[in-house]
């Protein structure tokens, strides 16, 4: 049967929810029914986001007049411009006739078209699975269609909430080790006095933590990317909890954030960074304690913290495990040099 590829327009509301079912039902298929996805409406905003940053493109694929999957294509526009995101996923009931690979063409062709030379996707496998991902579609998928693992992540799950006397304990052990340093935690947009330092911080994150094989540069410092982050995330009726670290001299020497959703009541963990001078110090405990404390106290409701770590990234793994975070899922994250 052959497969009609069309675009969506992120403002068709039918449109959009196609799409978006078709996502959750293939996700769901491989990671089980308490995966953490992206809600609905979390996804349609960002669909509907004029971004500076990226340039994002959504298609449903239909076969016999049927939506058998969906697909997306985002294109960074700032830095890495020689990147394509690509995503593909099919409904399980319409699998192995091809689709997939149908759409992963068109979705190469177009990147390639728009001067990509590198395409990465993602996908999740159950954590029992091993660092390989053998056998779960996804992987296998991208291994028949050339993509290496560039990167293997671990994601690790903790539930809330941490029994406050833990939390105690830890912050009296890294105390005296952290005394010089002013922690300062915030809920909503970066405060402005904080945020060109933690602009400096957020914009190394992607290559100063593990990325493996991942052929990508450092991004540079861009308040206003943060800025048109955050109007997203408000957008997403998602809030975002914020630490910082202050060195003597004022200057920003590492941070956390944790993105709350308001539609799955799940805290995700976005950047934690801790700057190379400044490393040794329990700093990146310090401020991941700060920021769940603060959590806890606002929103004391919120189900459990997700995170990613690269699996080599024994430090942050080690980190998270005091906390009480425990491995829950495999991501692997794939490439392929296009052209
Ligand atoms: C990955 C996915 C998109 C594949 O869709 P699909 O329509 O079944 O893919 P195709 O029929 O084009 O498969 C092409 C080839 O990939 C390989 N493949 C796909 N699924 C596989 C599986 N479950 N086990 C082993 N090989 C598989 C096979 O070589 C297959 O060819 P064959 O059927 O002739 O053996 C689908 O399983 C899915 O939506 N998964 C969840 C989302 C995801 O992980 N997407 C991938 C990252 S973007």
């Amino acid at each position: 049967m052959t497969l009609e590829i069309s675009r969506i327009d992120p403002f068709d509301d039918d449109a959009v929810d196609s799409w978006w079912d078709a996502y959750a039902v293939a996700e769901r298929a491989d990671r089980g029914p308490e995966a953490p996805l992206w809600s609905r409406e979390e996804s349609r905003m960002e669909l509907q986001q004029n971004s500076r940053v990226v340039e994002r493109r959504a298609f449903l694929l239909r076969a016999g007049g049927t939506v058998i999957g969906s697909s997306s294509l985002a294109l960074p526009l700032k830095d890495n411009t020689h990147v394509a995101h690509l995503a593909v996923c099919v409904r399980p009931e319409h699998r192995r006739r091809g689709f997939g690979s149908q759409a992963l063409a068109l979705l190469e062709a177009e990147a390639l078209s728009s001067g990509r030379t590198t395409a990465q996707s993602t996908t999740s496998w159950p954590y029992e699975l091993g660092p390989s991902g053998a056998g779960s579609p996804g992987r296998e998928f991208a291994r028949r269609h050339g993509y290496a693992l560039a990167l293997g992540d671990v994601q690790s799950r903790l539930p809330l909430p941490v029994d406050p006397a833990v939390l105690d304990t830890l912050a009296a052990d890294i105390a005296e080790s952290i005394a010089e340093y002013d922690i300062r935690s915030w809920v909503g947009p970066v405060p402005d006095d904080v945020v060109e330092g933690w602009a400096v911080l957020d914009a190394s994150i992607d290559t100063e933590a593990p990325s493996g094989d991942l052929d990508i540069e450092p991004v540079k410092p861009d308040v206003s990317s943060i800025r048109e982050s955050e109007e997203l995330i408000a957008r997403q009726n998602r809030t975002s909890f914020g630490t910082i670290a202050l060195a003597p001299d004022g200057s920003a020497a590492a941070y956390t954030q944790l993105v709350v959703s308001g539609d799955d009541g799940n805290a995700y963990q976005w950047g934690t960074l801790v700057r190379r001078a400044d490393r040794g110090q329990r700093l990146g405990i310090a401020v991941k304690l700060a920021n769940l404390r603060m959590l806890q106290h606002e929103v004391p409701q919120t189900r459990a913290v997700y995170t990613y770590n690269a699996d080599s990234n024994a430090h942050m793994l080690a980190v998270n495990t005091l906390l009480g975070f425990r491995p829950s899922e495999r991501m692997g994250e794939l490439q392929k040099r296009l052209g």
